[in-house]
């Protein structure tokens, strides 16, 4: 398994990590017409776009066959908080290479990037009914704010887990 910066080549992959990973992500959680309309080619140039634009801290993690199974971004914060200065925006494996310690491995890519950029803290939201939430849970992230929003067409709770400083998540990988 291989982890290595994302270059704009690595489009295809990502848009079909990302959707693959949000159908089985959240299935029950945000509609299933939702899921299953989600489109591949929007995808792919949401990405490129995001790639031109995330300030290089977005990684993709490779499998023995050289196809990308996972991928992470971040990044400054996105709401001009206040407080928190760096975000980490997505990080989405294929579920079939969940729980095997790459989450880990794949955070610490971009918590570096995140540090070499100056940023002091840390903020990483996630859906509250996300299982997941017990991975930033685990990496000491602590929920310090809650929002609700409008997802395909719903609406759901996202809890914000926190790290005043961002060096302290670096002791859970
Ligand atoms: C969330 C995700 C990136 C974590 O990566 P991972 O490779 O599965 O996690 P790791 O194997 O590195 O696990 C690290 C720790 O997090 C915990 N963890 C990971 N996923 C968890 C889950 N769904 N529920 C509870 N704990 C979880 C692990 O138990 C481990 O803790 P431990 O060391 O105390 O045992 C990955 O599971 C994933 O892609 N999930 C689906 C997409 C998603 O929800 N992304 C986040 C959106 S906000």
């Amino acid at each position: 398994m291989k982890i290595r910066k994302a270059i704009e080549e690595d489009v295809d992959g990502i848009a079909i990590v990302h959707i693959n990973s949000w159908k089985t992500t959240y299935k029950g959680i945000l509609p299933d017409q939702y899921l299953s309309s989600m489109n591949l080619e929007a995808k792919k140039k949401n990405w490129l776009r995001n790639l031109k634009m995330l300030h290089n801290a977005t990684f993709v993690a490779e499998n023995a066959n050289g196809e990308i199974i996972g991928f992470a971004a971040g990044g400054p914060e996105q709401t001009n908080d206040p407080h928190f200065q760096g975000e980490v925006y997505a990080i989405y494996f294929l579920k079939e290479y969940q729980k095997q310690g790459l989450g880990r491995k794949m955070i610490k890519a971009v918590i570096h990037e995140l540090i070499k950029m100056e940023h002091k803290n840390l903020i990483i939201w996630a859906l509250k009914d996300n299982p997941s939430c017990g991975f930033y849970k685990a990496l000491g992230g602590q929920v310090i704010a809650e929002k609700t929003v409008k997802m395909a067409g719903i609406e759901l709770i996202k809890v914000g887990f926190g790290w005043e400083d961002i060096q302290d998540i670096l002791l859970h990988l």
